[in-house]
């Protein structure tokens, strides 16, 4: 069945210029992108959207780390998309992700690793909410 999930191209990976690549990327394995926005987040929205690791000590890293370039924001829809996203990015942890996924691709190191994610579909409805408003996201299937 068709679900969302949320995708971040992260500033290492603008920076790099590697977002065009990882949009067609997306293309290619079958997503609809419903809304697409390039932002620079805020230190206090990049910690709203990471409230849940507040108590990590890398949280200040992370969210410093977020605010620190611009990123592009994706609300993506496909069948099964939770998983098939996570699948296409790869491990958290580049070093430890599979060949040809967008972090072994792109990313440098747990902190730095060029994508975001969502971990679930509920999760993912809630992240997609946290940046667009449901008349921002449009669906041609
Ligand atoms: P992401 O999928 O965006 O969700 C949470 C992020 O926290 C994760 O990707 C990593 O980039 C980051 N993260 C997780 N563990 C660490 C760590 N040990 N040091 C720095 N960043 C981390």
């Amino acid at each position: 069945m068709n679900n969302r999930t949320f995708a971040i191209i992260k500033p290492d990976a603008y920076k790099k210029g590697a977002s065009g690549k990882i949009i067609d990327r997306i293309i290619e394995e079958g997503f609809e992108i419903m809304g697409m926005k390039s932002i620079v987040l805020t230190k206090e929205k990049a910690e709203g959207f990471y409230e849940i690791h507040k108590d990590k000590s890398f949280f200040n890293e992370l969210t410093e780390f977020m605010s620190s370039g611009k990123c592009v924001l994706l609300a993506l829809k496909r069948d099964n998309a939770v998983n098939k996203w996570r699948e296409v990015i790869g491990s958290t942890n580049p070093d430890e992700a599979d060949s040809g996924t967008i972090r072994k691709l792109f990313g440098s190191n747990t902190g730095n690793n060029a994508v975001h994610g969502s971990d679930s579909k509920e999760n993912g409805n809630i992240e997609i909410l946290y940046f667009f408003s449901e008349n921002e996201l449009f669906e041609e299937n």
